[in-house]
């Protein structure tokens, strides 16, 4: 039970949320009747509660106008660092989060960092009439629940779509989720426990090595290059060892960051490979439909003849990042991937889906999604000569064949860390090389995305890099 009065209570309630910043220096401090209002205490009480925080230096009483809040005082002695339990540790070194926290801090003028194209690339204003008229069509939608699995139309014709890269998807066994995000998490969540030992290639996206740290699972990394993706000979290796590997993580066509496609040989070796040991596949198909060509390429999917591969895409990279949508198909592990996605996050809201769906079913996707190919290619192609001519002699750079990133490779002795930091200071934002990956092999590697229109701020930006760069020689 709390002894403290009850103004004092109330007093170190607000005096926490001064110094966590959810109330902020300078704004309006509540006034004494929303307090006795919203804590059921007397004028008195409330009276006490500003005097309190006043005497502690926290609140400024103007006349007329009322109380407002002034920087805090730094507490006396700063809280020791939690204890890290090393055993308990199987995941991603403490330099991703770091990294993103760097960059939630500083004021970002130019995202080199985020993997989606400009929002004004996606078909917005067509979206948001299907949402209107989607809302007009259905006036009791935003009351009502969706089903778990998602709108079953939807689930159609995604599963119609993904026949033409000859990929069989049963629409009853299609799960929309979250985003790619949650498709991984469900997938890893179904076929593994914690503790178990996953394999991803190496570089990978920082997001899925922090998938497999919050849900407490060993990683082993398996080198990829940029021509064909994972390396099937260390692969074949790995699963040899006794330490039995769980699952396998693989983007075969795109992979992020390193743009790179899996020729369709080394895709049925990688799906046999998997069978042969018992590793559970799980593909991620996030920028299959950004891959620059007329003829969409197969997926591991297609591959798969013992029902050993759970399939994940999402819509938020080619569509609507607003939306959140992704989708999930388990195969034999689909009742179970159903069960958790109810448990975790029930259905995902279902005004998205249909206006999704009544865009999708029209030619006019196939066409924008051509569009969009055809300017992301500009684009990358821009973004490289600029990259090659403001960087330092010797810089590589990946030529993918779509999406919107770009993996560069300074010369041996730069750092990209210490690029990302000074470019945060200048407010250009980077990706640097060592969060894809626990180990410290990608130090003179960045990513960089070019998923916005290029224009002469952009290779100024490109420029100041360069600028960085040099310096640092
Ligand atoms: C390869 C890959 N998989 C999954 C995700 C997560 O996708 P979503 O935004 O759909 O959750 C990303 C996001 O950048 C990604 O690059």
């Amino acid at each position: 039970m709390n002894t403290l009065p009850l103004y004092r209570q109330l007093a170190n309630h607000y005096l926490d949320a001064i110094r966590s910043g959810t109330l902020k220096t300078g704004e309006r401090f509540p006034s004494i009747r929303l307090m006795m209002e919203k804590h059921a205490v007397s004028l008195s009480t409330a009276v006490q509660v500003c005097r309190e925080l006043e005497g502690q230096g926290v609140l400024e009483a103007r006349p007329r106008s009322g109380n407002y809040i002034r920087q805090p005082e730094p507490l006396p002695h700063p809280l020791p660092p939690a204890p890290q339990d090393v055993d308990a540790y199987v995941g991603i070194h403490q330099q991703v989060s770091s990294v993103l926290k760097a960059s939630q801090r500083a004021t970002i003028k130019v995202n080199f960092a985020n993997p989606y194209c400009a929002a004004q690339l996606y078909p917005l204003k067509t979206l948001q009439d299907h949402m209107v008229k989607a809302l007009r069509q259905n006036p009791q939608l935003l009351g009502t629940t969706a089903p778990t699995s998602g709108n079953l139309e939807l689930r159609n014709i995604l599963a119609r779509r993904a026949l033409t890269s000859k990929t069989h998807l049963n629409a009853e066994k299609i799960v929309i989720t979250n985003g790619a995000t949650e498709a991984l998490n469900l997938a890893l969540r179904a076929v593994t426990q914690p503790g178990d030992t996953v394999a991803v290639e190496s570089p990978t996206f920082h997001g899925l090595l922090q998938i497999l740290e919050s849900l407490n699972l060993r990683v082993r990394e398996v080198p990829a290059t940029a021509d064909y993706g994972i390396n099937l000979f260390a692969l074949e290796q790995l699963l040899r060892d006794p330490e039995p590997i769980r699952a396998l993580i693989v983007m075969p066509n795109l992979q992020n960051p390193l743009g790179s496609i899996m020729p369709d040989s080394h895709k049925a070796r990688l799906v046999q490979l998997c069978a042969e040991h018992a590793t559970v596949l799980i593909e991620d198909d996030t920028y299959g439909d950004l891959v620059d060509t007329e003829q969409p390429l197969s997926t591991l999917k297609y591959w798969d003849h013992s029902d050993n591969l759970i399939y994940c895409a999402s819509l938020n990279k080619t569509l609507a990042p607003g939306m959140r949508l992704g989708w999930i198909s388990a195969g034999r592990w689909h009742d179970r991937v159903e069960m958790l996605k109810h448990s975790q996050s029930r259905g995902c809201e279902a005004l998205s889906q249909l206006a999704v769906s009544a865009f999708m079913k029209t030619p006019s996707y196939e066409r924008y999604l051509r569009r969009l190919r055809k300017i992301l290619t500009q684009q990358r192609q821009q973004m490289r000569t600029a990259i090659l001519r403001h960087f330092p002699q010797d810089t590589c750079v990946t030529e993918p064949r779509g999406g919107t990133l770009l993996w560069v490779e300074l010369p041996p002795g730069f750092s990209s860390m210490r690029l990302f930091h000074e470019g945060l200071k200048v407010g250009i934002q980077i990706l640097p090389g060592d969060i894809f990956s626990n180990g410290s092999g990608f130090g003179h590697y960045l990513r960089i995305a070019c998923g916005a229109p290029f224009t002469p701020k952009i290779e100024e930006a490109v420029a100041t890099l360069g600028q960085l760069l040099k310096n640092q020689a």
